[in-house]
């Protein structure tokens, strides 16, 4: 039977929905969990509910990006056993623009921060340490991105941009980590549909009434049961009908594009 292919997973966003839910369910099976958000009393109650020998947590606001790297080198120095990093953590705003008055602009470089920017940090700053540990044993990144970098949608258009600037990101250095066989660097995207979870508090229209979209629990078992495959995409739900009709596509062309643009370009579009 098919297991979760990594034993210490440091989890990004690990204090609500998804990413509390998917740090439960890799204890359960084993898995050495590292949790990471901003709020330290549901660290410390995951931590008290699984010991020490199951269980860790830093509290971390990944929007300090020049705080990054001494994060990343603190982590390391502590586990330096992790196989996989999970960077889950997002937010999401609701803004109009057809209202300007009502658009915050700071609200949008925080979610750029977030939901992006960050992402791209932490994993800038856990290369070397995967690059120099995944000679004889496989490593991987694990991205959140949702079928909305695919459709986006009005009411949330930075988010959208956001998700799609991720899943750009994470083609490029997928193809980037396959060029140098000499280290496993997996590179994971999880596409989420709509989940039941603390993502949409406060939204309008939104209460504890209503909530609608897939149970978190679910969704989560759906997720590790895809991990296990080791398939490099695993879309759940309506998030996998849109990602086949929308992506499927996209990622059979890229690479015949890639090696013509590389043809055409030289030396211009190679890496030393
Ligand atoms: N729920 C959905 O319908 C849905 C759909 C598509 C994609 N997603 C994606 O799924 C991921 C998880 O979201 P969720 O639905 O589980 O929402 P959630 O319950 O609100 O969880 C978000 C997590 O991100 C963490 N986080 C947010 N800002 C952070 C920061 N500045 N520093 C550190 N951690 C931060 C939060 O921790 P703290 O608040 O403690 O910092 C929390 O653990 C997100 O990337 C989201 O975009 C969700």
């Amino acid at each position: 039977m098919a297991s979760f292919p990594y034993k210490k997973v440091l989890l990004i966003g690990a204090t609500s929905g998804i990413g509390l839910e998917l740090a439960e369910q890799l204890v359960l099976k084993g898995v050495y969990v590292i949790s990471v958000g901003r709020r330290q009393n549901r660290l410390d109650s995951f931590i008290s509910a699984h010991g020490s020998s199951k269980a860790a947590g830093f509290a971390f606001d990944i929007a300090e990006i020049d705080k990054i790297p001494s994060f990343a080198e603190t982590v390391i120095k502590q586990h330096p056993d992790i196989d996989c990093i999970v960077l889950n953590a997002g937010v999401q705003y609701v803004m109009d623009f057809s209202k300007p008055h009502t658009v915050d602009i700071a609200k949008i470089q925080n979610e750029i921060s977030i939901n992006y920017v960050a992402i791209v940090a932490l994993t800038h700053a856990f290369v070397p340490f995967f690059q120099a540990n995944s000679m004889d044993k496989e490593v991987a990144f694990i991205y959140t991105t949702t079928s909305l970098m695919s459709v986006p949608y009005p009411m949330v258009p930075n988010y959208s941009s956001s998700k799609a600037a991720l899943h750009a990101f994470i083609l490029c250095i997928r193809e980037q980590f396959k060029q140098k066989p000499e280290s496993k660097i997996n590179v994971v995207e999880l596409v989420v549909p709509l989940v039941q979870t603390e993502l949409h508090d406060g939204q309008p229209g939104w209460s504890q009434d209503f909530n609608p979209g897939m149970p978190v629990k679910q969704f989560v078992s759906e997720s590790i049961a895809g991990f296990e495959t080791k398939e490099e995409t695993v879309a759940i739900g309506q998030a996998k009908q849109v990602f086949d009709e929308f992506e499927l596509e996209k990622g059979r062309r890229v690479g015949p594009v890639w090696e013509i643009i590389k043809k055409n370009m030289g030396k211009a579009h190679t890496f030393g």
